[in-house]
């Protein structure tokens, strides 16, 4: 079934109708659109999911706009506290629509999962005896998962590597790799339990001892790679002309390459999408933070800490003087088993995204981490990112200082008005309001 990611006018619905437009764009069936009124995890669930549980914490559900990836549409759940993350991506995704959408590819579904070998004598030989035996290896490895074999996954190959040369002050260490096609999960207990079920074999044929036997986080087997091109006119604010804001942008980019320091926040910026996403459809975001700046770290100018997006001027055809973004990170995400099984919001999450593969989320994952990317350069390259954050920022705090309902939006268009946007403001705002019953009385 078709589905369209432009909603326009969605932002100013009232809750409520916003659910119900949802519902219409989607084809959901009434007990899923039900679904979206309810508290999303409930107490007995939680209670079984973690320990010591004493209530449920609460995160705000919004759905990104605009996405169009490799041609398809998508309205994307993003769970997050931050103001205007998912309007700015939503934003950023209309005009990379414009210029023709996202371009996504994902690896196959190959993760690492890590056997230490520790005192070991010979490493040298070590390493070449375990690779003479890779077949039997992987063997066991499959044996270990037959239903993943069935599925279509199963471990591909292994990798040894020499961590620590043996020499006179002792025996040496080597990590093996073994490659696991996990399909559709996010794979971290599947390749646990194929590192413990090969572990006594590969320290048999090193001659070693048994160490740590993990997944590893870095998935950098296991990337997405996303590009979008942007016309300049689709980058012009009130203020600044499209070729200034472009220009902007590949220098703040350039800023990441040289510098870790900015390529960190870059890098957050990114993540505020990605994270959104990843939370929403009950994924890791741990362990896919972790393995994102590990793969940001040599990804600099000099080789050390650096973007995980970069931006461009196109040249060549289409590409002609346009914005070009590129992006490239390891996703480890799933769309079955883990806290999906258990959990009805990342549930529901995944069906409004209407993704089965897990390469698929990823490449939206991914593609949200872009535009979000976009979003911020384009407003620091630009006005800056205080004014577009004000007006946001002004509602959470009329929010934290007590108002209700209409009161929010009133407080805070007051508050953003005479730029006054500390707390003890919006308290004073508020009690006036309840003085005058509700009237806002903005003075002039
Ligand atoms: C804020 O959460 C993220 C930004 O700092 C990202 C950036 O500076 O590129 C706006």
């Amino acid at each position: 079934m078709t589905r369209s990611s432009r909603l326009p006018g969605f932002y100013k619905l009232p809750l409520a109708e916003r659910r119900a437009e949802l519902a219409r764009a989607l084809h959901l069936d009434d007990e899923t659109a039900l679904l979206l009124s309810h508290n999303l995890l409930d107490e007995e669930t939680a209670d079984h999911m973690v320990e010591n549980v004493v209530g449920v914490y609460g995160l705000p559900l919004g759905i990104g706009l605009n996405f169009q990836i490799n041609g398809a549409d998508y309205l994307v759940p993003m769970c997050v506290e931050e103001p205007s993350v998912v309007a700015a991506a939503s934003n950023a995704a209309k005009m990379i629509r414009a210029g023709g959408g996202f371009v996504a590819e994902a690896d196959d579904p190959i993760m690492i999962s890590q056997v230490q070998l520790t005192s070991v004598p010979d490493t040298v030989h070590a390493k070449k005896r375990i690779e003479a035996h890779a077949s039997e290896i992987v063997a066991l490895a499959d044996q270990a998962y037959p239903s993943l074999c069935k599925r279509g996954g199963g471990t591909r190959g292994i990798e040894v590597r020499v961590l620590e040369r043996e020499s006179q002050s002792g025996p040496g260490m080597l990590a093996v790799h073994l490659h696991v096609d996990v399909r559709d999960a996010m794979g971290a207990n599947l390749v646990n339990t194929i590192a413990e079920a090969v572990s006594d074999r590969l320290a048999e044929l090193a001659s070693g001892q048994v160490g740590l036997r993990i997944l590893s986080n870095l998935a950098d087997r296991r990337c997405v790679r996303v590009r979008a091109r942007i016309e300049p006119g689709d980058l012009a604010t009130d203020s600044h002309a499209g070729e200034a804001v472009r220009d902007g942008i590949v220098s703040a980019s350039r800023f990441a390459e040289l510098d870790p320091y900015r390529a960190a926040t870059h890098n957050t910026g990114i993540m505020n999408g990605i994270d959104a996403v990843v939370i929403a459809t009950g994924n890791d975001w741990r362990g896919v933070e972790a393995g994102a700046h590990a793969f940001a770290a040599t990804k600099g100018a000099g080789g050390g800490y650096g973007p995980l997006a970069t931006w461009k001027v196109g040249r060549g055809g289409l590409d002609e003087g346009c914005l070009i973004g590129q992006l490239e990170l390891p996703l480890a995400v799933g769309t079955v088993g883990g806290t999906l099984r258990v959990h009805p919001g990342a549930r529901l999450a995944l069906k409004l995204l209407g993704v089965e593969r897990a390469s698929e989320l990823g490449m939206v994952m991914a593609s949200v981490g872009m535009a979000s990317n976009l979003a911020a350069l384009r407003a620091l390259a630009s006005e800056g990112i205080q004014r577009g954050h004000m007006s946001l920022h002004a509602r959470s705090v009329a929010l934290g200082a007590g108002a209700t309902g209409e009161q929010v939006e009133l407080i805070a268009a007051e508050l953003a008005e005479s730029g006054d946007v500390r707390p003890e403001r919006a308290t004073e705002i508020l009690a006036r309001l309840r003085r005058n019953g509700g009237f806002s009385g903005i003075q002039a």
